[in-house]
């Protein structure tokens, strides 16, 4: 099949190459161009997946050709600005990383510029994809467990990092009901970042929902024995209703009911893409059926403004000790004016980045293409270069 659409990879670092792949993997879509200031960075995308083109900047980009499709894949704060500039360009679809920005100024911006200019806007919150999810929002939505009442979530690194993630898939099994109001609590003892965000230590989300049930997220707390459930992979999610409960990550989905005697499983398998692979693929494929006319993406920003709202009305809720009801009226990233207000003030000085060993810039790009070449990814050869321990 002739490629019908061209797409281009804003920022050529982790996660870009999880989009290459899901372009690649489809016919009628054709890498045309990569963009990232790292020349050495933009070169490895276009030697390792056969770009023609390749940019510093999305300007020089624009300015030269215009892409159908745009993955923004750089950090969290360059969300808004890249996708925003795309639209005004008239590019036709952008997939944005998640989280979609770090405020609801910076949300409303992309969503308005993209309404404006009839750019299909999706935010990768690409574990929609995973069988273990979608197996488990089908459970929910046939009425197995009862009324929902309760979403539960327990994540690392940060709210924006991998809380997004859970809220997202929370909203996503439970029928994505709109929220009615949120609660947060957040402690900040470090000068902690995460991709140049300022972020809390921990911190702790309870949201009640249009249909009146509620949704937990723990970020970070002490006590945590890592994810929940059974499994070692994966973020795992708790929903229990009238007549019962599941668990599910993007690799198992499990049910305990009156008739199950005991815990059953509806579906296992180690076999699945959760970033990558055919999850992005199927995040791009949905995105050209909505191009074309199809339903709305399952990850449209229009869904992922409900996340980013709660994640916010959390950290505002923190920054006026009290319950905030929706919609959130804050602009700006509470976390960043609690910070400026004195309301967070560590008490071990010294800023730092948990993902600090991404930066490109004067590293051993002799040394990363040996170890690219050797089969890592990029994250595990980054932190190794930068001598820190790398987990998954
Ligand atoms: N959906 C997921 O599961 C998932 C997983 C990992 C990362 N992410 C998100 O992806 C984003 C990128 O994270 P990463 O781990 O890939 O970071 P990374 O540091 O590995 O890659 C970012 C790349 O962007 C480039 N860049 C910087 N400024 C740029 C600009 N103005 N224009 C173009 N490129 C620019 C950098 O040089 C770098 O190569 C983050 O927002 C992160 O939250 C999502």
């Amino acid at each position: 099949m002739t490629a019908r659409y061209r797409a281009a990879i804003v920022g050529c670092g982790d996660i870009g190459h999880a989009h290459a792949q899901g372009y690649l993997a489809n016919e009628e879509v054709e890498l045309s161009a990569v963009v990232d200031p790292v020349e050495a960075a933009r070169r490895q995308f276009s030697d390792e997946y056969g770009v023609p083109e390749a940019y510093a900047s999305m300007d020089e980009m624009l300015a030269a050709s215009r892409p159908d499709l745009i993955s923004v894949c750089a950090w969290h704060g360059l969300h808004a600005a890249l996708t925003i500039a795309a639209a005004r360009a008239g590019v036709p679809a952008v997939i944005c990383e998640k989280p979609m920005a770090t405020s609801m100024a910076e949300v409303d911006a992309m969503i308005d510029a993209c309404d404006r200019a009839g750019t299909r806007l999706v935010i990768s919150h690409q574990r929609r994809f995973t069988p273990g999810w979608e197996k488990a929002r089908e459970v929910v939505a046939a009425g197995a467990i009862g009324d929902v009442q309760t979403g539960h979530g327990r994540g690392v690194h940060g709210l924006l990092n991998v809380g997004t993630h859970i809220i997202d898939g929370l909203l996503f099994l439970m029928g994505e009901p709109d929220a009615r109001w949120v609660m947060g609590a957040v402690e900040r003892e470090t000068e902690r970042f995460e991709r140049d965000t300022p972020i809390e230590d921990r911190c702790m989300v309870l949201a009640e929902l249009a249909d009146g049930a509620q949704i937990f997220v723990e970020s970070d707390l002490p006590a945590q024995r890592g994810m929940l459930g059974p499994g070692s992979q994966g973020i795992t999610l708790r929903v229990t209703g009238t007549d019962g409960m599941l668990e599910a990550s993007e690799y198992f989905c499990r049910t305990f009911t009156a008739d199950t005697q005991g815990w059953r499983t509806d579906f296992a398998n180690d076999d699945v893409d959760a970033i990558g692979g055919r999850a992005n693929a199927r995040q791009v494929r949905e995105l050209i059926r909505w191009l074309e006319g199809g339903p709305e993406h399952r990850c449209s920003a229009r869904r992922a403004r409900w996340t980013t709202e709660i994640m916010m009305a959390a950290l505002e809720s923190a920054r006026r000790h009290r319950v905030v009801h929706l919609p959130l009226e804050e602009r700006s990233y509470p976390l960043g004016a609690m910070i400026d207000e004195g309301l967070l003030v560590p008490s071990a000085a010294g800023a730092y980045d948990i993902r600090g060993y991404l930066r490109r810039e004067g590293i051993d790009e002799a040394r990363y293409a040996e170890l690219r070449a050797s089969g890592l990814g990029h994250h595990e050869i980054m932190a190794r270069l930068a001598g820190v321990q790398w987990r998954s």
